[in-house]
């Protein structure tokens, strides 16, 4: 592995080798390859879950960490990506963690540089999330076991989530069958695409789910059109701990975060016992951001 970009991109054989150094990291595991190179977090969009368990992943293993303040850097200035990656290379950035807006944007700064730089992709656009699908594959498999013929269910705001994107291309390699329940306006342009089953009604949708998946609303990504209509999303879409119980009572209730409290899910069943995987998955997200990190950081560049 030279770079984390995207799922589709992994082999199987891969996440299994990323899943099982997780596993080794969460038991107390503490061999690193990477002591004392440096991994650069640059956050071009706000981040909590992932900025800091990256960080801390990144500390647990003995790298230094520089964290990129992009408003005070020269970027804000003008500076362009390429001179930006190909400086902070020279001075011996080791792996550079980004977020960004843009869909792709890590390709598109890879055919810009002389160097061959590595880049972990911490969330693109609308586009993908890998390390948060390796987190919530991680938690699966440590509450089912395997996904295999398993039924998740990814619910809400599908078209603006690189978080479902990137789920579905993890858990299509192994062999989980996949439900996705959005209103019209939170639908994709071509669900056709999408190896998945598409459902409107979530008590429908969400039926013996071994995994029930909330997505958060996208706000900052809607157009004038869709905030209208997302507007009454939580009236028909907001999970509450009853329907939950009634329709999927031995599902594993997950969600990425941010979470948004009553608009995807009551702040009832958010604090029940349910909501605890929650916050296991972000704890888990240190697990596996230390085993890629790990694992890129030890190849020469
Ligand atoms: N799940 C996730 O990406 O959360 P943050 O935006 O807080 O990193």
């Amino acid at each position: 592995m030279h770079d984390l970009i995207d799922i589709e991109r992994l082999a199987k054989n891969e996440i299994e080798e990323i899943i099982s150094k997780a596993e080794f990291f969460a038991k107390g595991g503490r061999e690193s390859v990477v002591k004392e190179r440096t991994a650069c977090m640059m956050f071009f969009e706000n981040s909590t879950r992932t900025h800091c368990s990256f960080e801390i992943a990144a500390k647990k293993l003995g790298m230094h960490v520089l964290n990129f303040d992009v408003k005070s850097s020269s970027f804000s200035k003008g500076e362009s990506f390429k001179d930006t990656f190909e400086n902070l290379h020279f001075i011996d950035v080791d792996v550079f963690v980004i977020r960004h807006s843009e869909d792709g944007i890590i390709d598109r700064i890879k055919t810009e540089l002389a160097y061959d730089l590595k880049f972990i992709n911490a969330g693109d656009g609308k586009r993908a999330h890998p390390t948060q699908a390796l987190l919530d594959f991680y938690t699966m498999k440590e509450k089912l076991g395997d996904v295999c013929g398993r039924k998740i269910v990814i619910v809400g705001d599908v078209a603006h989530s690189r978080v479902a994107k990137s789920n579905l291309a993890l858990l299509n390699k192994f062999g989980a069958d996949v439900h996705f329940c959005a209103p019209s306006y939170f639908m994709p342009e071509n669900p056709g695409n999408f190896r998945a089953v598409w459902h409107s009604d979530l008590k429908d949708a969400i039926s013996d789910a071994d995994v029930v998946m909330l997505l958060r609303v996208q706000n900052e990504r809607l157009d004038e059109r869709t905030t209208k209509s997302a507007g009454s999303y939580a009236d028909l879409y907001k999970l509450d701990s009853n329907t939950l119980e009634k329709y999927a009572p031995n599902a594993i209730l997950m969600h990425p975060g941010p979470v948004n409290r009553e608009v995807e899910i009551t702040s009832e069943l958010l604090d029940s016992e349910k909501g605890r995987t929650i916050l296991e998955q972000a704890k888990n997200g240190v697990y596996v951001r230390m085993a890629v990190l790990n694992m890129l950081g030890g190849a020469n560049v």
